[in-house]
């Protein structure tokens, strides 16, 4: 018989970035009674990457900006096969819920005459992003906890979900184990919330830290929820490349909206090359527009460093592979250029970029007021995710809730950089409200004790097979790499079908993964549990790619680098079939509205 804890609750969180306290915020303020596990610390989330800020349409810096135009960018730059629903959602409701963090305690940098200021970012067509210097998503963390704590919500840190558990088809809480002591923990509930953040630890380059294996959208698919979106993988074009010990940690985009500029070793701005012919009339052609809009300038557009991440990223991979790039395999984002223009451009830089001048300092002694960076693509963000319904993100599963990275449907085939901060607020809050909804309709479910049993045994597994067994570290830099290689900015129908031969390999590997020691902080075993989970994704990732025969959005194909009029139309899902494999379905995108079409129409 397994040995376990047992904890009752209302509403169950799993994970705690803005996603999982805010729903956790919102459950307990119902009434619920609310527990958190959070596989790190408290305030370690993916949350704090996003640096730029958070996109709300308040209209503090342009009066022409609202709700509506919003949910334009917004679907523009998730290509039409974003859940409208979630994006009129999302568009409607995130100023309030900024105001509402405001209200909380959240400091925000302020225009002069002391509203919460805004910058430019990426597809945003106004000055839209609510931010505290390069540090909002730490700033919306720390509000979020001060906040969360003073609710009762009980806490479970360093604690990571093995299974669900499920009541036939209900499901009814899960089976974890605290990191440090590695005892077994279950935790019966009436809803459970997954906000685990994303799949980047399935990438070699990535923004992502080591709790990002993936876990909610493997932890739902095992649960028999549906996967969406799966194909849309988000690279961020502007990680660190240099050293290598930091490559991958994010530059925000912040850098960019600022009036930072991408050169290559010929010191052109490569960016003016290729200007896709949808955003041709929002973007300027020469340097002096772009710096004039980057200044606030109304008549002006903006520079083609804001166009999205999906063609920066692609651009910088194109001056690279052409020979054009920086010595350590990127490109120069360059801010100091700026002081030709502002005669304090260091202590700006400085104000504006605080941590961006103390991560170059400290991390790869350059100083960002005086040389350029050299960075490059890095795996960031996942708009793929678990299936949920547009309003109560409820996913296929019943009790079964999901928001934040670890959801999906609102960004469609590419997110818009400060949309992830406004949706975890947005989306946290319903999947809160909506879980303690449940919870309160209906009463608690079953326990399967086979199921605990079987999820325990499969657990200490590796211990059984000991240290002679396959190495759970190089399974997973074998995975990283091979995901990488294979499917990552630029994708071909041979290679990800060799992706697919290759997980399948890693899978039979992992079913022989081995480790010594015993239960207490083993970074071995945990990383040997975590395998589960980042092989469940990247085969989601890769069978949802591979039947996407088209390029759109974040998902870029050599083979056939064109959309396609079939594509525009259709989701796609991944099921989980009799046989328990992943099954790729095609889901038609639900027609928009004649109202909300006509708001398209209007900002085209
Ligand atoms: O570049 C950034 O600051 C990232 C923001 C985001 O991903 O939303």
């Amino acid at each position: 018989m397994a040995d376990y804890q047992k904890f009752e609750f209302d509403v169950l969180v799993v994970g705690a970035g803005g996603a999982g306290l805010r729903a956790a915020i919102e459950a307990s303020a119902a009434g619920a009674k609310v527990g958190v596990i959070s596989k790190s610390l408290l305030g370690k989330a993916h949350t704090v990457m996003a640096e730029g800020g958070m996109a709300a349409a308040m209209g503090n810096v342009d009066d022409r900006d609202n709700w509506r135009v919003h949910f334009a960018d917004t679907m523009r730059g998730g290509q039409y096969l974003n859940n409208w629903r979630m994006a009129e959602l999302h568009a409607q409701e995130a100023p309030a819920r900024v105001r509402e963090l405001e209200a909380w305690g959240a400091m925000f940098d302020r225009t002069k005459d002391g509203r919460i200021l805004q910058r430019n970012f990426g597809g945003h067509r106004y000055p839209r992003l609510a931010h505290v210097g390069d540090r909002t998503g730490l700033e919306m963390i720390r509000t979020l906890q001060d906040h969360g704590v003073h609710q009762g919500i009980d806490f479970h840190m360093e604690t990571t979900v093995v299974t669900l558990l499920q009541d036939g088809d209900r499901c009814v809480g899960a089976f974890a184990y605290d990191r440090e002591r590695g005892r077994f923990k279950l935790f019966h509930s009436k809803a459970v919330v997954l906000a685990t953040g994303g799949v980047g630890r399935a990438f070699q380059i990535t923004s992502n830290s080591w709790e990002y294996t993936g876990d909610g959208h493997s932890l739902a698919f095992h649960a028999g929820a549906d996967l969406l979106d799966m194909e849309f993988v988000q690279f961020h074009p502007t990680g660190m490349v240099w050293p290598p010990s930091v490559r991958g940690i994010l530059v925000t985009e912040g850098v960019r909206g600022e009036g930072g500029v991408l050169r290559n070793k010929e010191g052109k701005r490569f960016m003016f090359d290729d200007i896709p012919a949808n955003y041709k009339s929002q973007t300027a052609d020469n340097e002096e527009e772009g710096w004039r809009y980057t200044q606030g300038d109304k008549n002006s557009r903006r520079p083609p460093e804001l166009l999205t991440r999906d063609h920066v990223a692609r651009c910088i991979r194109r001056e690279v592979k052409e020979g054009r790039g920086s010595p350590h395999g990127g490109v120069f984002l360059d801010i100091a250029w700026i002081k030709a223009r502002l005669p304090n451009s260091e202590e700006h830089i400085k104000k504006k970029l605080p941590s961006m001048y103390h991560q170059f300092k400290q991390l790869a002694d350059v100083d960002i007021t005086k040389e350029a960076m050299e960075i490059g693509p890095t795996m960031h963000y996942m708009m793929g995710g678990v299936a949920v319904d547009a309003e109560s993100q409820m996913s296929t599963v019943a009790g079964l809730f999901a928001a934040g990275e670890s959801g999906a449907g609102l960004h469609g085939a590419n997110r818009l950089g400060g949309n992830s901060l406004s949706d975890l607020l947005v989306f946290g809050k319903r999947a809160g409200e909506f879980a303690a909804k449940f919870a309160k309709e209906h009463g608690a479910g079953q326990v399967n004790h086979d199921q605990v049993e079987e999820a325990a045994r499969r657990a200490l597994e590796p211990f059984e097979r000991g240290p002679s067994g396959e190495n759970p570290y190089a399974i997973q830099h074998d995975l990283q790499t091979l995901m990488q290689d294979l499917v990552g900015i630029v994708r071909r129908e041979e290679e990800m079908e060799r992706a697919l031969e290759g997980i399948a390999a890693l899978k039979a590997r992992a079913a022989r993964a081995g480790i010594g020691g015993n239960r207490e902080y083993n970074n071995g075993w945990h990383t040997a549990l975590d395998l589960r989970n980042l092989l469940t994704v990247s085969e989601a990732i890769a069978k949802a790619a591979i039947t996407r025969k088209e390029s759109r959005g974040a998902h870029f194909r050599d083979d056939y680098p064109e959309k396609s009029e079939k594509w525009a139309s259709v989701n796609l899902r991944v099921v989980k079939s009799a046989d328990g494999s992943a099954m790729v379905k095609e889901a038609p995108v639900k027609p928009l509205p004649v109202e909300l079409e006509q708001v398209i129409e209007e900002n085209k």
